[in-house]
């Protein structure tokens, strides 16, 4: 069965039909660029026109770099303020022709899809996903469920917001050395192993591709920490799952 993904994400929109068998996508992706500023209009317009490039007619899943409940934004940590309160379910719904339409959290997308096709594939204990990307996201399971919107990037660090430390682009824009970051992920880990004792940590987003410059730096923690596997395609093809549950 296929169902069509979106990711939304701060530079890009990508979408495409995902093959729910395989876990993979059936087409090849399209993607456009995050509109600046990063509005719900632009925003939902640039995720119908992913949409449309494909013809697409039947239910669609799309991700939210945010807290989402009930299809509405509750936070927007790293877009703009003006998604607080917006049921972007139904803003896309509605500019589709009342496509059915379910929205989750972007990194609860991500792992639901490691937690199936990836790296957490058959892992029954506690697993956290983080995604270390412009922000911190995290995605929490036990016997393979979901706890959503744990938003574990938000946690203190030394009177800091764990993401302005940990996240990738606090390494970029501080120009940090990858031993120097290294020492901040491990101590956000420790802090969040402290929490949640999992069994295995699973480190996605863009920097996951590049896990052997900093996994190995790591050190202290019990849980098993792996780089995750879908990589890009994680949180599309995570959110055509979550459409095809709902
Ligand atoms: C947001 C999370 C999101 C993460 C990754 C954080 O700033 O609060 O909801 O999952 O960034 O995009």
């Amino acid at each position: 069965m296929e169902i069509f993904g979106v990711d939304i994400g701060g530079s890009g929109i990508k979408g495409a039909p995902v093959d729910l068998d395989r876990g993979d996508l059936a087409q090849e992706r399209h993607k456009v660029l995050t509109p600046h500023p990063a509005t719900p209009d632009a925003v939902v317009a640039g995720v119908c026109e992913v949409v449309e490039h494909f013809g697409w007619k039947g239910p669609i899943g799309a991700t939210f770099p945010g807290v989402i409940t009930d299809g509405t934004a509750r936070t927007a940590a790293n877009v703009d303020k003006s998604w607080i309160g917006t049921d972007i379910q139904r803003l896309v719904s509605d500019r589709l022709g009342g496509a059915p339409v379910t929205v989750l959290n972007d990194a609860d997308a991500a792992g639901v899809a490691e937690m199936h096709f990836g790296a957490g594939k058959d892992r029954k204990g506690t697993v956290l996903l983080l995604t270390l990307g412009t922000g911190i996201g995290s995605a929490l399971f036990t016997g393979g469920r979901l706890v959503p919107n744990t938003e574990l990037g938000h946690l203190e660090l030394h009177g800091h917001d764990a993401e302005k430390r940990a996240s990738s682009k606090a390494r970029e824009d501080e120009d940090l050395s990858w031993e120097h970051w290294a020492h901040r992920v491990q101590k956000y880990l420790a802090h969040v192993e402290m929490l949640f004792s999992p069994e295995l940590f699973i480190i996605g987003g863009g920097v996951s591709r590049k896990a052997h410059k900093f996994l190995p730096l790591i050190e202290g923690i019990s849980a098993e920490i792996v780089p995750a596997q879908l990589q890009n395609n994680a949180g599309i093809v995570g959110a055509a799952m979550a459409a095809s549950e709902a």
